[in-house]
Order: C-alpha cells, then sequence, then structure tokens
C-alpha cells in the first residue's frame, strides 16, 4: 500500500535551534501584541526570512463577521511581498499565544495557510522551511510548507 512519510525535527526548546531560526521564533514572538484578535483571544504571529535576509513580520486580524478573519500567515506573506516585491520567503516562524490556556505545543497552520504556503513555494520553486512554537514546549521544524500539505493542490493541476 502506499504511504506518506512526514518528517520534521522536533527540538525541545528554541534554545537548541540554529542562529538563525532562533532570531525568527524570536521576531515572531515579539509580534504577538500587535494581533488583533478581540474574537478568539488567541493571537497569531509570524516572522518571514526572505531570501535576502529581511525580516519580516504578520499577525492575525479579526473582524465581527468572522469569515473575514485574516490569519497571520498570509498576512505575512502579503507584506513580504510589499516590501520586497517577487522576493521569496525563503524560512517562516509561527507562533501563538491563547488567552484561555498556555498552549505547550505548536500550533500548525490551517488549510487554507498551508495552501497559501504552499502557493509560495511553486510560485518561486523553493522551500520554505517552517519553525512552529506554542506559547512554550517543543519547536517542530520542517524543512518545506509542501511537507504539512501531502497531495496538495497546484497550478500544474490546472
Ligand atoms: N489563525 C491564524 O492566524 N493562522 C492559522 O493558521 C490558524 C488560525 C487565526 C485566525 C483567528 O484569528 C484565530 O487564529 C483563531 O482561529
Amino acid at each position: 500500500m502506499p504511504t506518506h512519510k512526514i518528517t520534521y525535527n522536533a527540538y525541545p526548546s528554541p534554545e537548541a535551534l540554529e542562529a538563525l531560526d532562533q532570531e525568527l521564533l524570536k521576531a515572531a514572538k515579539l509580534a504577538l501584541p500587535n494581533s488583533y484578535s478581540p474574537y478568539s483571544k488567541f493571537q497569531v504571529a509570524a516572522a518571514a526570512r526572505l531570501e535576502d535576509g529581511t525580516v519580516v513580520t504578520g499577525w492575525n486580524t479579526e473582524n465581527a463577521a468572522y469569515p473575514m478573519c485574516i490569519c497571520a500567515e498570509p498576512a505575512t506573506l502579503a507584506a513580504a511581498a510589499s516590501q520586497r516585491p517577487g522576493m521569496p520567503v525563503v524560512a517562516m516562524a509561527i507562533t501563538v499565544k491563547s488567552a484561555n490556556h498556555v498552549l505547550d505545543q505548536p500550533a500548525s497552520p490551517c488549510g487554507s495557510c498551508r495552501q497559501q504556503l504552499h502557493e509560495h513555494e511553486t510560485r518561486f520553486e523553493m522551500k520554505m522551511k517552517l519553525i512552529l512554537q506554542g506559547e512554550s514546549g517543543p519547536v517542530y521544524v520542517f524543512d518545506s510548507a509542501g511537507d504539512i500539505l501531502p497531495f496538495g493542490f497546484s497550478g500544474k493541476m490546472l
């Protein structure tokens, strides 16, 4: 039977990460208070490292009309695209903070975000490393955003 395996690294804490990844996660954590999440009280922030080394941050922005909420990941991709048009994102750190409890495990991107991260990778034909951590606890590192979207839809199918 065909199987699909996902390989990733799980580090016990950010200190175990390589320096650039540690720095990116720190930038995401610093951006958390910018989150506008009065409805869910679930802050999500991301920091993207671009190919030229620039770091760009973004966060979730909610709306009283709930389906209009903007997730942190596409907000960060959009911020990167406006600050450095045409420049690929090579790594993204994503972190969360809930007002309801301490999330001590990584919250992984929702399906829509995975699709948007995957599109970025296919557009630039470049892998985007993902660094995920909850408020505390282990850090998961995936070499490619596509790793968390098995059998993802791509423009090649159109
Ligand atoms: N959220 C993100 O920003 N990214 C995700 O991948 C999952 C969910 C936000 C949307 C909403 O503002 C809050 O988290 C709760 O769903």
